[in-house]
């Protein structure tokens, strides 16, 4: 089993540059077969997600192919309609072709997503939206089969979610007429998807502001374009350097996008300090309490909340935090109190009392980010911590180990131990 050995207590210096985001980048490729021809997507993550969605691209007749410059895809006149359960399996986001195929070619065979570790993560608030734009969609085998050609309409989301506003915005530039979506979602990677769409293309307005309206036009074409950085990224290392202490600079992060973020981050002791370069963060002392509470952006990210959930548990007191958006999201908690943290969780508050100290034990990461986070909490623990569940790790992250190591961390990742001779 590969595994990370961290060893803990060290305080983190230096500076390190945050990757273009997961988030958005999953869906810039998704977005490309909207218009047939060669199209360039710059700083992608080389993360486990986006190997299975270049592999879903090329199940649907695209070439990908990775250059220096980013993910150069080519996008047939016709391309494929069906994304199979093997690949949707391994990254949910694959639903996100649904929006793009059904505009491209009237018809699109989805499978449907598993749930994961931190919630069922539904997909009624898409499928109503097409079926409102004029898809009939079918369920068929753990298959979506979706048919219909798009007209514009009105839609109002029930929720703000992320993927249904983008598979949405991309299904609507190429509908008849204009298409309306309220309570959208307001992430930056919303305003990303609609600033390469735009370059498409598309004629859209209102992206990162509750209501964006599309106007469907006739074809897109190929564009070019670089992926925002990943504020997710950023947040960690940042959260991680608060909780460990030390003075880093974090390269190309967007104060922007972490509003909320740095101002729990200044209410925990930290001096945080918006650059030319970056952001930049200073933390010499035991970090105070914080509640905080998961919202749409640009509330509190639920991304980062298992993270901070670390930094509290080493606070010098008692602080709540409250997980809105997922039903699940507490479910790391366990692993965290292994490691000597004072939790308790009761629905969707969590009361976190602070330790002095969290010890070394073997933590398994059930998921991206109660992953990274167990990771954080390692490099506060002490002695050396064995983390497992790096698979988890990886698909959200491009070489945690690297990107923690430049500023100072100490992390082994280790092969798979060799199977012992049985
Ligand atoms: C995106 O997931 C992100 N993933 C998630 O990041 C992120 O946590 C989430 O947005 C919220 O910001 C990607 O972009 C690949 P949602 P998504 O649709 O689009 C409910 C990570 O670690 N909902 O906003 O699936 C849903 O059940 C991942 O990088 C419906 O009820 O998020 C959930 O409770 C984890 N019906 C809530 O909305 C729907 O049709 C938020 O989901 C859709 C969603």
């Amino acid at each position: 089993m590969e595994r990370f050995l961290v060893e803990g207590g060290r305080r983190l210096s230096g500076r390190v540059r945050v990757r273009g985001a997961k988030n958005s980048a999953l869906k810039l490729m998704a977005a490309s077969l909207l218009a047939q021809g060669e199209h360039r997507i710059g700083d992608v993550p080389n993360i486990a997600d986006i190997t299975t969605m270049r592999a879903v691209l090329e199940r649907l007749g695209c070439t990908v192919e990775s250059r220096a410059d980013g993910e150069h895809i080519g996008v047939p006149a016709e391309p494929g309609l069906e994304a199979p359960y093997e690949l949707v399996r391994q990254m949910r986001a694959s639903i996100v072709v649904l929006g793009p195929l059904l505009a491209r070619r009237g018809r699109a065979r989805v499978a449907m997503p598993g749930g994961c570790n931190i919630g069922s993560r539904k997909i009624d608030l898409h499928l109503k939206g097409l079926e409102r734009m004029g898809a009939t969609i079918g369920f068929d085998h753990g298959y979506l089969d979706a048919t219909g050609s798009l007209r514009g309409t009105d839609i109002a989301l029930d929720w703000p979610s992320h993927g249904a506003t983008e598979n949405l915005m991309m299904a609507a530039t190429l509908a008849k007429g204009a298409t309306t979506i309220e309570n959208a979602a307001r992430d930056p990677e919303i305003v990303d998807l609609a600033e390469y769409l735009t370059k498409m293309g598309a004629k859209i307005s209102g992206a990162g502001t509750q209501t964006i309206v599309i106007d469907g036009v006739d074809g897109l074409h190929a564009a070019s374009h670089d992926t925002v950085p990943d504020r997710l990224e950023a947040g960690t290392y940042l959260i991680a350097a608060a909780t460990a202490g030390g003075d880093v600079l974090i390269e190309r992060a967007r104060a922007d996008h972490l509003d909320i973020v740095l101002s729990k981050l200044a209410d925990a002791g930290a001096e945080v300090d918006e650059t030319l370069d970056g952001i930049r963060l200073k933390m010499s002392e035991r970090p105070k309490p914080v509640d905080f509470v998961t919202l749409p952006y640009p509330g509190f990210p639920t991304d980062l909340q298992p993270q901070m959930m670390v930094l509290c548990a080493l606070a010098s007191g008692t602080s709540i935090a409250t997980e809105n958006v997922f039903e699940n999201r507490f479910m790391f908690v366990d692993e965290l109190v292994r490691m000597g943290a004072d939790i308790r969780t009761e629905g969707h508050h969590a009361v976190i009392r602070g330790v002095h100290e969290l010890q070394a034990a073997p933590v398994r990461a059930p998921d991206i980010r109660a992953g990274a986070a167990l990771v954080i909490a390692a490099l506060a623990a002490q002695g050396t911590t064995e983390v497992t569940g790096l698979a988890n790790i990886d698909r959200g992250y491009e070489a945690l180990e690297d990107g923690l190591g430049a500023l100072g961390a100490q992390i082994v990742r280790e092969a798979a131990a060799p199977a012992r001779a049985s």
